[in-house]
């Protein structure tokens, strides 16, 4: 069975860097969960379904072609034959997303997809609730954190925000937003998965945290 790395963690903490760097050290293919969630979402939004007609949603979702494949050792897709591109990264897709990952039919369908990527190779994979949820037997699991003004600082850096004409301070209120309703829904909340290891990264350089990780699961493997 191919290993899984599982990286968990609030929004903007650093896992998404840090994945892809664990990924590419150890030769495993990159999977970023929350991709899917917002390509649901954005599809959702083109559609022009209400992201709150939980139904509609649903009725959507069984008949939507959604193909995984890789490309550069990471996983991506195409919704009804569309890559959404780096429109999944705006605003509009950050303020619906939580809402459509709250329910659990969407949840169930995309844990399917994320499941089936462990045929692909060995996969890292970044999230809300891969150690807890979607590969809860994984012996290698790890929970990012960083503070709130960092991590909205971090995501301000990060060019669709500014392109957005959004402020560090509107974006720290939608990261807030979201972490609020991430961590209070009853479906698999963001929450530390029993025996991961927690890194703080407010005060940590990535590649600090990358090579951390990486020794921990190389050490990990070779005491099994
Ligand atoms: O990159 P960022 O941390 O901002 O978020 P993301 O990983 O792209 O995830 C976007 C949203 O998808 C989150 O706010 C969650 O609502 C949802 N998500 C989830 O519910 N479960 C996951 N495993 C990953 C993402």
């Amino acid at each position: 069975m191919n290993t899984v790395v599982a990286i968990d963690g609030p929004a903007a903490s650093g896992k998404s860097t840090v994945a892809r760097g664990v990924a590419q050290a150890l030769k495993s293919i990159y999977v970023d969960s929350g991709s899917f969630y917002r390509g649901v979402t954005w599809w959702v939004l083109r559609a022009g379904i209400p992201a709150g007609d939980r139904a509609a949603v649903i009725r959507g979702l069984a008949g939507l072609r959604f193909e995984k494949y890789l490309s550069e050792q990471a996983v991506r897709y195409r919704v009804d034959g569309e890559d959404p591109g780096t429109a999944i990264r705006g605003e509009a897709v950050a303020e619906r997303v939580s809402e459509i990952a709250a329910m659990p039919e969407v949840r169930n369908q995309v844990n399917r997809w994320l499941r089936e990527t462990r045929e692909l190779g060995p996969i890292v994979m970044e999230g809300r609730d891969i150690g807890s949820v979607v590969f809860p037997d994984t012996p290698y699991k790890f929970y990012l954190d960083a503070d709130p003004a960092e991590r909205a600082r971090r995501r301000h850096a990060e060019s669709i925000a500014r392109e957005e004409g959004r402020d560090v301070a509107q974006v720290l209120e939608s990261l807030r937003r979201r972490d609020t309703r991430d961590s209070g829904r009853a479906e698999a909340p963001l929450k530390v998965a029993p025996g991961a290891q927690v890194i703080d990264t407010t005060h940590r350089a990535i590649d600090e945290v990358i090579q951390a990780i990486v020794t921990q699961v190389v050490s990990w493997t070779a005491s099994r």
